[in-house]
C-alpha cells in the first residue's frame, strides 16, 4: 500500500499549467494517430538560428562544461547590459545589474522571490499568463487580479491601478507585449502606469519577453527607460525563448538596480546554481553578432506576421466570435462567450470533437476567452479555421 503523500502548503495549492496540459493532451492525441490542429503551444515553431547553435556547439566542444559564475558569464551579462543602454534606451546599465538565469520563466519568479515577502500584495492585470499568481503564491504573496477585457483593448488603466494598491502592495507585474492577448501598451499608456507605481512606492516587474515580436510598426518601451526613478522601481525580465526560438535552450535574463540583481543572484546560487554554461554561449553569439540575430528574427516575423491577420480573419469571420487585432507576440485571444459554453467546456469539446488545441481563458484570469498561438504552420491554421467554422456553426 503506498504511503499517502505529505506536501507542504505550497505543494497543495499550485495549478499546474494549463497551457502546458493542453500541449501535452494535444501531443498524446497526435502520437495516438490523430490530426489535431494545436494552436496551444507558447512556442516558435522555427528552428533555432545556425549560428547560434555552432557557437553553443562550439562551446561544448571547447570544454564549457564547467559551473559558471550564478549570474552568468561576465561577457554575456555585459553584452545584455549594452542592448539595454542601446536598444532600450535605459540609462548606463551595467553588467552587476544583470543575470542570466535558465529561462525566463525562472527569471520572473526570482523577480517575485526577491522583492515579495509573506503577506505581500501583487497586482496582476488579468488576462495575465498562466504562471504569474502561482508564482506569488509560491513567494507567499497574495496574487490581486485587475481586469481588462477586448472592450478596454486588455489594457489596465492607471486609475485601476491606483484603486487596487493597498498598504500592503509591493510589485505590479506589465507584460507588453502580452501573453495571452498580445496586446501592446503604448508608450504614453506605459508612462502613466509607472508613475502610478513610482508614486506609490511599488515596484514594477516588466515582462518583456515578447519585445522583439511585434507588428503593424508598433514600438516596444521599456518602462526602465523613463527615468532614474523608473529604472530604480523596475525590474525588467526577457530571455532568448521567444526571440531567437531557444525555447528548450532555457535561457532567461533578469536586468534590476543593482541591489535587487545582487539578491536575484544569491537566490539563483542556491536554487539552480546557473544557467546551462555552454547554452549561455549561444546566447552570446546572438547578442555580438546583433545585426544576424534581428535578420533572423525578421525572417521569422514575417512568417508570424502573414499567419497573425490570416487568423484574425478567419476568426472574425465566425459568428459568434470577436477577435482583437493584436499587435505582438505570436497570440490571438477571441472573445467566445457567445455559445453559451464556458471556455473550458469549449476547448474540451472541440479538441474530442474536432481536434483542435486552444487554451481556454479560465486559466488566464479571463472566462469567456480563449487563446489561440500563431505560432504553427500555415496548414494548421487553415485546417484548423475550418474545423473551428464547423464547431462553431453547430453550436449555433
Ligand atoms: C509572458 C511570458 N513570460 C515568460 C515566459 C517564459 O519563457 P521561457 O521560460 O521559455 O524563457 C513566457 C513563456 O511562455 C511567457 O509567455
Amino acid at each position: 500500500m503506498s504511503k499517502e503523500a505529505k506536501l507542504s502548503t505550497w505543494a497543495r495549492n499550485i495549478t499546474p499549467s494549463p497551457t502546458l496540459a493542453v500541449d501535452a493532451k494535444a501531443k498524446e492525441l497526435k502520437a495516438a494517430g490523430e490530426d489535431v490542429c494545436g494552436f496551444g503551444a507558447g512556442e516558435p515553431d522555427f528552428d533555432t538560428p545556425e549560428f547560434i547553435k555552432e557557437a553553443c556547439a562550439k562551446a561544448l566542444a571547447e570544454g564549457k562544461t564547467k559551473y559558471a559564475p550564478a549570474p552568468g558569464i561576465p561577457d554575456l551579462r555585459a553584452a545584455i547590459a549594452e542592448k539595454y543602454v542601446r536598444d532600450n534606451k535605459v540609462e548606463g546599465v551595467e553588467p552587476s545589474q544583470v543575470v542570466v538565469s535558465p529561462g525566463g520563466k525562472y527569471s520572473c519568479s526570482l523577480a517575485i522571490m526577491a522583492v515579495v515577502s509573506p503577506g505581500d500584495e501583487v497586482i496582476i492585470p488579468a488576462p495575465f499568463w498562466v504562471s504569474y499568481p502561482e508564482m506569488v503564491k509560491l513567494a507567499g504573496g497574495t496574487p490581486k487580479t485587475i481586469f481588462a477585457g477586448k472592450e478596454s483593448e486588455f489594457k489596465i488603466t492607471p486609475e485601476q491601478l491606483r484603486e487596487a494598491i493597498t498598504p500592503k502592495t509591493r510589485l505590479v507585474v506589465l507584460n507588453s507585449p502580452s501573453n495571452p492577448t498580445g496586446t501592446v501598451y503604448t508608450r504614453d499608456e506605459l508612462e502613466a502606469l509607472t508613475q502610478v507605481a513610482i508614486e506609490a512606492g511599488i515596484y514594477i516587474m516588466s515582462d518583456e519577453i515578447y519585445e522583439y515580436l511585434l507588428y503593424d510598426g508598433v514600438e516596444h518601451v521599456s518602462p526602465a527607460s523613463f527615468s532614474k526613478e523608473a529604472a530604480d522601481s523596475v525590474i525588467t525580465v526577457a530571455g532568448f525563448s521567444k526571440t531567437f526560438s531557444m525555447t528548450g535552450w532555457r535561457l532567461g535574463t533578469l536586468m534590476a538596480p543593482a541591489p535587487i540583481a545582487k539578491a536575484v543572484a544569491s537566490i539563483q546560487s542556491q536554487t539552480s546554481s546557473n544557467a546551462t554554461t555552454f547554452a549561455q554561449y549561444g546566447a552570446l553569439a546572438a547578442m555580438q553578432q546583433w545585426d544576424k540575430s534581428m535578420e533572423a528574427v525578421k525572417g521569422m516575423l514575417e512568417v508570424f506576421d502573414r499567419r497573425r491577420l490570416f487568423l484574425l480573419e478567419g476568426l472574425n469571420a465566425i459568428d459568434g466570435i470577436e477577435c482583437a487585432r493584436a499587435q505582438g507576440a505570436f497570440y490571438l485571444f477571441p472573445k467566445m462567450d457567445a455559445f453559451g459554453l464556458s471556455a473550458h467546456d469549449f476547448a474540451s469539446k472541440i479538441l474530442e470533437e474536432e481536434k483542435v488545441a486552444v487554451v481556454p481563458g479560465e486559466g488566464f484570469g479571463a472566462p469567456g476567452y480563449m487563446r489561440l498561438s500563431y505560432a504553427t504552420s500555415d496548414e494548421v491554421i487553415e485546417k484548423g479555421l475550418e474545423r473551428l467554422t464547423r464547431f462553431c456553426s453547430k453550436l449555433g
